[in-house]
């Protein structure tokens, strides 16, 4: 379990997290809210990329922001990140196991690790061959590939989805599903794909604005008239202006992917097309 108290980040002018306090308990649980609500900057903290100005977190009963960056690896923290961070360059397989100078384990335990962990996501591209050779879809998989090797115990995904085409993400979604089964971790899937959190998780929290406004089991939770509010940006007085059509519009992948995720599942109508209202006003900052 993971126990966030107060948990505040501040950039110069700017509060990226605002006393955020949630318990994420276990299996896969969804982190959601719209552009710039601070899911990226939560996983940062969990990571170690940024230090908080106050708060607390407990994982499994440990302080782990006592824990510096460089030990949370080794500790079991694994992320994904919204752009890809496979090295062309390198092998499949050497992408993978790249991660494992972290984890304390064998050479022959360590390769056996890599390819159970390739075969886990689906990869069926030769591990030799280059990360470079391999399409959207298997580069989306080979990210959650590094993120379940070496005894993770913590894994942060960070919209998996972005990019992909509808028909693709069933397979991701069972995918994420299976994470905590096979290897024990607790997952924190952040999306804007609401179909996808909606398969995916049994329970959600919701981000707006840096501050918590819902949590709970996920259906209840996009159903909460705050949430819908918060994605339809109502509460600030933004919906339907042409200024945020446009902003939406620029969004790239984001906005598009936005447009994908609302088909199909009623509270991911509501959230999604609220997304569309706020996409591009928290932007790309953390890219
Ligand atoms: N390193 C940074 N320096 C300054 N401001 C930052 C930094 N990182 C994040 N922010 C700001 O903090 C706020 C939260 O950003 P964050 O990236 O966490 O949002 P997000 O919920 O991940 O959004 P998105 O859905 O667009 O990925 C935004 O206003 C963002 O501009
Ligand atoms: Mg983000």
């Amino acid at each position: 379990m993971i126990e966030v108290s107060g948990l505040t980040v501040r950039f110069g002018g700017v509060t990226s997290l605002d006393g955020m306090s949630v318990a994420f308990e276990s299996g896969t649980c969804g982190l959601i809210g719209p552009n710039g609500a601070g899911k990226t900057t939560f996983f940062n903290v969990l990571s170690g990329f940024v230090r908080p100005a106050a708060g607390a977190i407990r994982a499994f009963g440990e302080d782990l922001l006592a824990k510096p960056h460089f030990q949370r690896a080794r500790w079991g923290v694994r992320r994904t990140f919204q752009t890809e961070q496979a090295i062309e360059e390198l092998s499949v397989f050497d992408n993978v196991a790249m991660i494992h100078e972290h984890a304390r384990m064998g050479r022959a335990s360590r390769r056996a690790d890599v390819l159970r962990a390739l075969e886990f996501v689906g990869i069926t591209s030769a591990p030799a061959a280059p990360a470079g050779s391999l399409n959207a879809r298997e580069r989306r998989l080979l990210e959650i590939a590094r993120a379940v090797v070496g005894r993770p115990r913590l894994v942060l995904l960070d919209e998996p989805a972005a990019g992909l085409p509808d028909e693709e993400t069933a397979h991701l979604a069972d995918v994420i599903r299976r994470i905590p089964e096979q290897t024990g971790a607790l997952t924190i899937l952040v999306d804007h794909d609401m179909s996808l959190v909606s398969a995916c998780c049994a329970t959600t929290a919701v981000l707006d604005f840096g501050r918590l406004i819902a949590a709970g089991p996920t259906a209840e939770v996009l159903r909460d008239d705050n949430v819908v509010q918060a994605y339809l940006g109502v509460a600030n007085g933004e919906a339907g202006t042409g200024s945020e059509h446009d902003k939406a519009d620029s969004g790239g992948d984001r906005a598009g992917s936005n447009a994908g995720d609302r088909a199909g599942s009623d509270p991911g109508d509501k959230a999604g097309s609220g997304t569309d209202g706020r996409a591009g006003s928290g932007g790309d900052g953390e890219r």
